[in-house]
């Protein structure tokens, strides 16, 4: 583990992640093991941790917009203003994507490239989640890169926009990116100020790939159920060994358990190097959470250390 006396390149690092440069007391830190409070209002239902944290309600397993109309709405009929006359039954018809059926994941996503995996991500109906999505979420970044970064699933405005951690938790993402040289641009372009490695000379700057877990928003922000991360892991596999990352920073629990087949909770697995597909993993937790507990994020910063010690060790 890192050496935790800061000097001013740490400081400058950590201020780049919105930390404030104090480390808690032994006694201040919660128990290892615990699952972090979710949310900060004290609801007693969890916040998935990826959803978009701030600007919606956490509905957790509230229907999708699709699934209530489904489940709830009553058979339609139009009266004639005629009070003689029998009701004409009307068909239901569902809008747009929603009448579409399920189809199966297509076959071979472990021997895709790049092109025809994007394609059979973007055309995938194989979980009920296509039914209620703006814009598949594929992934970002560079492709060639040695890290990559792994979500949970598509808040609102990456549904919107197609594209991985673009709200508030990718700003703190990007900064926590930022603080150890990491830009999400593709082919890692400049970035402004890049840290200085420890004998002073600068520091390449470095691409990273960012994806999740599920490639579709759950409606409302719910967790992502276990049916729909089974439908979607294969895509995620295919993304990490085309990749081939030196380093996976997994973020958030159902990222986490989900890459790493376990049950067990971030605060366990956190400070240990696990492996998926033989590349070392990094546990953490997820930007959404630590911006509702701010306090934590000495903690990420931790776990970031961690993941540089792994790669500068070649582990
Ligand atoms: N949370 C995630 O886990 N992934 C995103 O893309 C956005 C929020």
């Amino acid at each position: 583990m890192s050496n935790m006396i800061l000097d001013e390149r740490q400081r400058a690092m950590l201020a780049e992640m919105g930390v404030r440069v104090w480390m808690p007391e032994p006694d201040e830190a919660p128990a290892q093991g615990e699952t972090p409070p979710l949310a900060a209002t004290g609801s007693p239902v969890p916040a998935r941790q990826g959803g978009p944290e701030t600007a919606e309600p956490v509905a957790r397993n509230a229907p999708s917009a699709v699934e209530s109309m489904v489940n709830e709405a009553p058979p339609v009929a139009i009266r004639s203003s005629a009070p003689a006359q029998r009701p004409v039954p009307v068909p239901v018809v569902m809008p747009g994507p929603a009448s579409e059926a399920l189809a199966p994941r297509p076959d071979g996503v472990d021997t895709m490239d790049w092109p025809a995996l994007r394609d059979a991500v973007a055309g995938c109906r194989a979980c009920g989640l296509c039914q209620g999505r703006r814009n598949t979420v594929f992934g970002v970044g560079d492709v060639n890169a040695d890290w990559m970064v792994i979500g949970e699933a598509p808040g609102e405005q990456e549904d919107l926009r197609g594209e991985p951690f673009v709200g508030p938790a990718g700003q703190l993402l990007d900064n926590m990116l930022k603080a150890i040289g990491l830009s999400r641009q593709a082919g890692a372009e400049a970035v402004a100020d890049i840290p200085t490695q420890a004998d002073g000379a600068p520091r390449a700057s470095r691409g990273v790939y960012i994806a999740n877990v599920l490639k579709c928003r759950p409606p409302g922000n719910r967790n992502p159920q276990p049916a729909e991360v089974a439908q979607c892991e294969p895509y995620l596999a295919r993304q990490v060994a085309l990749v081939r990352p030196r380093i996976i920073l997994a973020m958030g629990r159902f990222a986490v358990q989900s890459l790493l087949q376990t049950t067990e909770p971030i605060g366990r697995l956190r400070g240990r190097v696990h492996r998926y597909q033989g590349v070392p993993v990094v546990v953490t937790y997820h930007p959404a959470y630590l911006l509702r507990n701010l306090p934590d994020k000495a903690k990420a910063w931790v776990d970031l250390c961690l993941a540089m010690d792994v790669m500068r060790q070649g582990a």
